[in-house]
């Protein structure tokens, strides 16, 4: 069974089902300290102060193979190829509906292959070796390539019913076998790193959207991914939200060596977070290029015609 959108997190949180059903991030690799990332003002701090653990170094690029993902008679992804590099910052546009969060749940093993090869760094996501064959891959090999991923909802997706300490220490503990103290120190730093020290023991109902987006950041964080998969993330907050938001990713992008792969609409957000946007279409990429390009001087019809309605929407 493909998991379902009730896995990604929610009502229950990690408590209930095993955790490797449950988080929707996680890695291995050790943090070193981060750097200087803007606070919830906008104003960086000391350069070396924080000891927030972006992750840094040794990220895998991700390949698509001939990837195939149908629902039901709907092929939302037709062989579709595209790589991103190791720490490479890529953007994807392209029309509701055209698959691009399908690519990202594929990553996540929210939703399920169906034909093809994805691979994060030299290893298959969805397939492993046995006796010199690629075959599917069981629950331990997903678990474990899955830990390299995090990824950031439109929605948030914090646990309700837990306080922000605990939707950030929840993971680390049960699904990375940190200690206590250790996840707490380190929700502690991201925490400050997102600017929400002061709300350490609030419930996710009594934060803005925007305090709560940057709360799903910091738990995104505390897995310590090496890939890290936005998702419309400021579309769901109100305007005046959006920036501080994007400002923090794009500090948390550009200090940390992660490989990101974001979903975005926002030109502005998109130029500055990205060194190559793919414009994606009908399951393929329909053309592909530095953002000052696709933005400026789009090649192809489709990728003029999707940003003249985005600017008109
Ligand atoms: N769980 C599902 N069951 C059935 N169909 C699905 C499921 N998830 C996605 N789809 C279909 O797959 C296609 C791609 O959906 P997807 O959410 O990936 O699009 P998107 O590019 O992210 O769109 P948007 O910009 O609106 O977020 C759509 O036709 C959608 O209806
Ligand atoms: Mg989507």
């Amino acid at each position: 069974m493909p998991p379902t959108e009730s896995d990604e997190v929610g009502p229950g949180g990690v408590g209930g089902r095993p955790p490797s059903e449950k988080t929707d991030t996680t890695p291995d690799a050790p943090a070193p300290k981060g750097e200087g990332v803007s606070t919830e003002k906008g104003a960086p701090t000391e350069k070396g102060k924080t000891a927030a653990p972006l992750p840094k170094g040794d990220a895998p690029g991700i390949r698509f193979e001939k990837v195939v993902k149908r629902f039901g008679h709907n092929v939302v992804l037709r062989e579709l190829d595209f790589t991103v590099a190791p720490g490479e910052r890529v953007t994807l546009i392209g029309p509701s509906g055209s698959g691009k969060t399908t690519i990202l749940r594929l990553l996540m093993t929210l939703e399920k292959l169906d034909e093809g090869l994805i691979w994060i760094g030299d290893e298959t996501l969805w397939h492993m070796e046995r006796g010199g064959k690629r075959v599917p891959a069981n629950q331990k090999h997903l678990h474990e390539m899955r830990k390299q991923v995090g990824m950031v909802f439109q929605q948030f997706n914090l646990f309700p019913n837990m306080n922000v300490l605990r939707n950030l220490t929840e993971g680390p503990v049960r699904v990375l076998g940190v200690s206590k103290d250790e996840a707490v120190e380190r929700a502690r730093d991201l925490l400050d790193l997102v600017g929400l020290g002061d709300k350490i023991d609030a419930h996710p109902s009594q934060l803005s959207g925007g305090q709560q987006q940057r709360v799903a950041i910091a738990r995104a964080l505390a897995m310590q991914p090496r890939v890290l998969l936005l998702d419309e993330v400021t579309s769901a907050l109100d305007p005046e939200l959006v920036v501080g938001v994007q400002d923090l990713l794009r500090d948390i992008a550009r200090q940390s060596d992660l490989t990101l792969l974001c979903v975005t609409h926002e030109m502005t957000f998109a130029k500055d977070i990205s060194d190559r946007v793919l414009m994606f279409d009908g399951g393929q990429i329909v053309e592909e290029g530095p953002p000052d390009r696709i933005f400026g001087e789009p090649s192809e019809q489709r990728t003029r015609d999707f940003l003249q309605a985005v600017l008109a929407s």
